[in-house]
């Protein structure tokens, strides 16, 4: 099976209410993780490259990795540039085959955001590739000071619908409180539904995207802590809110954070446990199977994509 593009599995998501986990991806063992896990789930999935992945691992390599992927697995796979700055790297990952790309202009004022997703989009849908935009912002969880700065930086619904209208763009990245990393909130979570519903009633039967989903499992950050990590006080987006939001238009969930954590806590655990092992394949099998293990539970239990392919 060739490489695909969201644009079915988001037309079945949006009717099942479930959303399809894009997973970021930085080298092999955490490609073969996840796809290991969405065969098992029979789910479709989609692997996600950004700027610093593709720097770090190099354009070629990932490519290659991600075609073993289909290979191996026979799954619907999307191959997708996550945050894409500018139309320069969309078109360099659109000419090297990849079947979606993330434009974020988000940073821009709202007409120079439609301006250069536009020309995404252009360029694009004229090679069959779908695109991703963003409109509001996902700020840091020291950015958002009192309610009126949250407001300024969440989506606005009726610019959403405008914005898209505008770009032709396949799917739309929201802010309503969710933000990149291990600490998303100071106190409670709290998400944005009310406004999530507003931009999905306006948007009828539009997929739209969640940044920012890590769930940052305890497990995880207890089991990093205990073996000579220190990232106290990570707190990430409750499962429960996740499920609610898919119910409500979001088809795809951004998650990059659980898996560097479930590597890494792996990856500490076995080497404090087998300090004679100097075989790089040992702790990182430890690490692709904690990988893969939650992954599963991400599709089976809270994304609830397992069986639609
Ligand atoms: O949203 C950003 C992703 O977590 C990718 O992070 O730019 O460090 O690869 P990165
Ligand atoms: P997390 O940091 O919550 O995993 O979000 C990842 C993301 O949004 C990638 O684009
Ligand atoms: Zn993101």
């Amino acid at each position: 099976m060739p490489l695909v593009t969201s644009k079915e599995m988001f037309q079945k998501a949006y009717q099942g209410k479930y959303a399809i986990g894009a997973f970021n991806v930085n080298n092999m063992e955490i490609i073969q993780g996840i796809v290991d896990a969405a065969k098992e789930e029979k789910s479709p999935v989609i692997l996600q490259v950004s700027a610093g992945a593709r720097k770090y691992a190099k354009p070629a390599y990932l490519k290659k990795l991600v075609e073993a992927a289909i290979i191996d697995s026979d799954l619907p796979i999307v191959l997708h540039l996550d945050h894409g700055e500018d139309f320069e790297i969309c078109k360099q990952c659109i000419d090297d085959g990849f079947t979606s790309v993330m434009i974020d202009a988000s940073h821009h004022p709202f007409e120079e955001n439609i301006k250069i997703t536009r020309q995404v989009v252009e360029y694009a849908h004229s090679k069959g590739v779908v695109v991703e935009a963003e409109l509001g912002r996902l700020a840091g969880v020291e950015d958002a000071v009192n309610v009126s700065e949250k407001d300024a930086s969440y989506t606005d619904p009726h610019q959403a619908a405008e914005f898209v209208e505008k770009t032709g763009v396949d799917s739309l990245a929201i802010a309503i409180g969710t933000s990149h990393g291990a600490y998303k909130f100071k106190g409670d979570p709290n998400l944005d539904f009310a406004r999530l519903q507003q931009i999905a009633t306006l948007l009828p039967n539009f997929p739209l995207v969640l940044h920012g989903a890590s769930t940052v499992l305890p497990e995880f950050v207890e089991l990093c802590n205990k073996y000579g990590g220190q990232i106290p006080g990570a707190q990430g987006v409750p499962e429960e809110m996740i499920r609610q939001a898919s119910k409500l238009g979001v088809c795809k969930v951004n998650i990059d954070t659980d898996l560097r954590l479930a590597m890494t806590a792996a990856i500490r655990k076995d080497l404090i446990e087998n300090p004679t092992n100097f075989d790089p394949r040992k702790y990182l099998t430890s690490g692709r199977s904690a990988i893969q293990n939650m992954v599963k539970h991400k599709i089976a239990y809270v994304l609830g994509s397992s069986n639609t392919i």
